[in-house]
């Protein structure tokens, strides 16, 4: 059918959220319309290899391997070249190799369009430490917090408990709540496995919401919505993941119109600060009628069932209408970049 955009799904990837990038595109491939959209699916495997398959919307890991067109080794020579043949790429990957500007950057190599923030706003939203530097360079408020390296002393001026967590990764893997010193080490030990730079974090006791972003130069916030473990203690991987292991209120209980207003302010604000295009979820805490911003995701849980896809439903914009948008705004940016002199 001539006239129809190539449109490339990027799922899997190197992270310890393939599975729930996996999720993710099997979504998008059954919302994008095949009237509109000539989709061609590019799977990428725990040990990086890419994949490309003809458009299939049962992507599953079995199916990872069958209908393979063409296997890349990445970094390839011939990988810009396949992904440039494309109109826009949707990268849904999160965590590292994927949520972090890593391929975005191939992407702007490959001079293709793409979903969401550009390779400084991802590598910085994924780093919860830059991030929050530049959110408070910027005036607005973050969980305060230490960072450690490897070597440093395991110390911190805070009360118990406190959240211990990796600097660039998501999902909740590899954060604790330690209560005292001995679950601190623990804590600390653990987040380590994951990453050379970790922080620990003061514990907000507050109402945990979060709101999705949506724009260019122009960004509107969703409704927030309120999250509640169900089960846990906390917004763990489990509350994350497990059917019933969390509850999301939109909008939040028990905060008045002016603080819902001020929380999609401070999120899109956060947007702004960190040169975010295309989408995000902002994660924050109200505490005392205070907007404390938490951590910025480039690339949310993306099915249609996910927070980011509800928040927005809940705000008039269908999950099908949310992906024509996404493609849109890939497709401005990269005509107004291509207009500037380099
Ligand atoms: N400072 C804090 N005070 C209170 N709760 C916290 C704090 N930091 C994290 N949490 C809890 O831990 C959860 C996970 O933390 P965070 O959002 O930083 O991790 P993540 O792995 O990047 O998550 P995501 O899946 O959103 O990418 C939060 O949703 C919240 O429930
Ligand atoms: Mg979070």
């Amino acid at each position: 059918m001539p006239g129809r955009l190539r449109v490339a799904v990027l799922a899997g990837g190197r992270s310890s959220e393939h599975e729930i990038s996996l999720a993710s595109a099997r979504s998008v491939l059954q919302a994008l319309d095949p009237e509109a959209y000539d989709v061609v699916t590019v799977a990428i495997g725990r040990d990086g290899r890419w994949e490309l398959e003809a458009g299939d919307a049962s992507l599953t890991p079995a199916a990872i391997g069958r209908s393979v067109a063409e296997t890349l080794p990445v970094p390839a020579a011939n990988a810009p070249a396949a992904l440039g043949a494309v109109d826009v790429v949707l990268p849904i990957l999160h965590g590292p190799f994927g949520e972090d500007g890593t391929v975005q950057g191939l992407l702007e190599l490959a001079d293709v369009a793409y979903v969401g923030a550009g390779v400084a706003a991802s590598a910085l939203c994924m780093d919860k430490d830059l991030f929050k530097k530049v959110l408070r360079e910027s005036g607005i408020p973050v969980t305060r917090s230490v960072t450690l390296r490897p070597r440093d002393e395991v110390a911190h001026p805070f009360a118990y408990p406190v959240f211990v967590k990796p600097a660039r990764l998501g999902s909740s893997v590899g954060i604790s709540k330690a209560h005292d010193e001995t679950e601190l080490r623990a804590a600390v030990e653990l987040a380590f496995r994951h990453d050379e730079k970790i922080l620990i974090e003061e514990f907000v006791d507050g109402v945990e919401v979060e709101v999705g972003v949506l724009g260019n130069s122009d960004p509107v916030a969703s409704l927030p919505g309120e999250i509640v473990p169900l089960g846990h203690e906390w917004y763990d991987y489990a509350s994350k993941y497990e059917d019933g292991g969390m509850d999301l209120v939109i909008p939040p209980r028990g905060l008045a119109d002016d603080v819902i207003g001020r929380v999609q302010e401070v999120a899109v604000d956060a947007f702004r600060v960190t040169d975010c295009e295309g989408m995000a979820r902002v994660d924050c805490f109200v505490a005392g009628g205070q907007v404390i911003v938490n951590e910025l995701n480039t690339i949310p849980g993306f099915t249609s069932t996910s927070v980011y896809a509800k928040l927005f439903d809940a705000s008039g914009v269908a999950y099908p209408d949310l992906l024509r948008r996404l493609i849109e705004l890939a497709l401005e940016r990269r005509e107004r970049r291509a207009r500037l002199a380099y």
